[in-house]
């Protein structure tokens, strides 16, 4: 199914409507640290156009999934796939695969001694060999998108956290990549800058881009997500579209975590 198609379908999240073909396929997957399991038995299947958020306690292993998906971590067994190719474990693939998978994290990550505009434009020139002149013109379609287009020519500690994530994002964009992960993205920010960025994530999911969000913002898993995949000390434990999770969580654990997210 294309996103054109997708678009016409139901605005409804409903787990048993997929919106596409598979494009993250992660089959048996356990990663230890040493001696201890970070990942148990994951198996999970993101289909394209699909935005599926992860929550679940603090050590349940949410960051380390995200970071195996792109390979800043290696897996101990199993696979994990990207649109049909298998995670490479070095060298030049292993950058392509890195372009394909866009991550946004709590900290934002800006190069502090690069302007706004350059921020966005480096990960295009240096790694897919784009001219400067397209660079700049993409980057700042990007930043326009994010709502940060007058802050070009500033540097990262000149906007305000809300503005740095929002390019973090136009960043992870400016890649092209198949698939966008964010960990726990508004979770360094003050209360009064989360909605900026959850406005910016929305309408990337309602434009399509495939999703993997760590976060604890029920409104934006409500609004957003098809999925919610919720984890315990490094397993999937439950999975529901959001509207069932939040209000029938099945296993005592999901139920547990929901009943301390809602009372503080
Ligand atoms: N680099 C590492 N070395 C050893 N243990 C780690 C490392 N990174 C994470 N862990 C451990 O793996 C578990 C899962 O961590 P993490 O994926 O960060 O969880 P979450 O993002 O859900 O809070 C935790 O117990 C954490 O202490
Ligand atoms: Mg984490």
């Amino acid at each position: 199914m294309t996103a054109s198609e997708h678009d016409a379908a139901p605005a409804t999240s409903n787990i048993s409507v997929r919106r596409g073909d598979p494009l993250v396929v992660i089959e048996n997957v356990q990663k230890h640290y040493g001696d201890f399991q970070a990942l148990s038995d994951i198996d999970l299947t993101v289909n394209r156009g699909e935005v599926v958020v992860v929550i679940g306690p603090s050590g349940s292993g949410k960051s380390t999934l995200c970071r195996t998906i792109n390979r800043l971590e290696t897996i101990t067994s199993g696979t994990i796939s990207v649109d049909g190719k298998e995670l490479p474990k070095e060298g030049k693939s292993l950058a392509a695969l890195r372009a394909d998978v866009g991550m946004v994290f709590q900290s934002f990550n800006l190069f502090a001694h690069l302007t706004i505009l350059d921020n966005v434009t480096i990960g295009p020139i240096k790694v897919k060999g784009m001219k400067r002149a397209e660079a700049e013109k993409l980057a700042r379609e990007l930043l326009d998108r994010v709502g940060v287009a007058h802050q070009a020519d500033k540097l990262p500690a000149q906007l305000s956290g809300g503005q740095q994530q929002r390019v973090a994002i136009a960043r992870a964009l400016a890649m092209k990549p198949k698939v966008m992960l964010f960990d726990e993205p508004t979770s360094a920010l003050d209360p009064e800058m989360i909605n900026e960025v959850l406005d910016v994530m929305v309408g990337l999911a309602q434009d399509g881009m495939t999703m993997i969000v760590v976060t604890h913002e029920m409104g934006f898993a409500r609004k957003a997500a098809d999925r919610v995949v919720f984890m315990a000390d490094g397993r999937i434990v439950e999975e529901a579209a959001p509207d069932e999770f939040f209000t029938n969580a099945k296993s005592d654990r999901a139920k547990d975590f929901l009943s301390k997210l809602i009372t503080h």
